[in-house]
């Protein structure tokens, strides 16, 4: 029987209200439990399990190849790390395209398996009767329009989005049809800014940029990207706030130094033993 559940605004009232007040909504990715717990330290409002984890901690080329069980566990772990703000899953490519049945099942694992607040998944268009479907099942959804990375099948893929007229105009269309359908939040990635602020200028849920420019009511980025925490290139629109890469071979570096010169571990690095015992353990040996 179909559900009768908040859709909308309503479906993730900390990110409405924050987008009532206008206070700029922050969304991070983070795909296990120390991250999980830095975002929530940190005061981010929502966390997002991309399936970007499938690039930045699976090692994959592309979000295309990480599947829903390989999610769930990262998921999970998130989940047990985040306890004060909403957890929103990312169904994987492949797990809700095929139909509504195919999609609600999906989406309800990502809740009932790893305790998602919500689910996003990228497109409009045929998506949007996916996107239907899983609110009328009582699961909010999270759209995502502009960039759609599960889409792109080639390294060259990752350019901006809507620079002509046509599809500047079905972007803005699609996320007006996401929202419509009931979404709780639309992400808009990789769009020239003055349309991610035509976006946010027409819908009343909140809209969470990543390369969308100023306007939008929050900004969402990659955990490893803003912490310089992987290897090459990042996108035009990352800032980097670290560089943990570079940090932690240093730090690995330093330990490797350390054991072959023997100076790790040092004597209170160890742990003792009574002389009485040792002497015994000794006699008996
Ligand atoms: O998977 C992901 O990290 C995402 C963000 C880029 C929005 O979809």
């Amino acid at each position: 029987m179909m559900k009768h559940r908040a859709r909308g605004e309503d479906a993730l009232p900390s990110l409405a209200a924050l987008r009532r007040r206008g206070a700029p909504i922050v969304m991070i990715t983070a795909y296990d439990y120390p991250a999980g717990r830095i975002a929530e330290q940190a005061g981010a409002d929502v966390v997002l399990v991309g399936d970007s984890a499938a690039m930045t901690v699976l090692g994959y080329s592309s979000t295309r190849e990480v599947s829903v069980d390989e999610l769930l566990v990262l998921t999970r772990a998130v989940r047990r790390a985040v306890r004060n703000i909403p957890v929103v899953g990312d169904l994987p490519f492949g797990s809700y395209e095929g139909s509504d049945e195919l999609a609600v099942a999906s989406a309800r694992r990502f809740v009932d398996e790893a305790g998602c607040d919500a689910v996003k998944l990228e497109g409009a268009g045929d998506m949007v009767a996916r996107v239907r479907a899983i609110i009328d099942a009582g699961i909010p959804v999270v759209g995502h329009v502009g960039l759609l990375p599960q889409s792109v099948t080639s390294p060259d893929g990752y350019r901006a989005r809507g620079r002509e007229v046509d599809q500047a105009l079905a972007i803005i269309a699609d996320a007006s049809a996401l929202e419509v359908a009931g979404c709780a939040a639309v992400v808009v990635e990789a769009v020239p800014s003055e349309i991610g602020t035509l976006i946010a200028e027409r819908l009343t849920v909140p809209v969470i940029g990543i390369g969308a420019g100023a306007a939008t009511d929050g900004q969402v980025l990659v955990y490893h990207d803003l912490l310089g925490y992987g290897e090459g290139r990042a996108a035009k629109f990352v800032r980097r706030y670290a560089d943990a890469h570079e940090e932690f071979v240093g730090a690995v570096r330093r330990w490797g130094a350390d054991v072959r010169n023997r100076s790790f571990p040092a004597v209170e690095e160890g742990y003792r033993i009574d002389s009485a015992v040792l002497d015994a353990v000794k006699r008996k040996l």
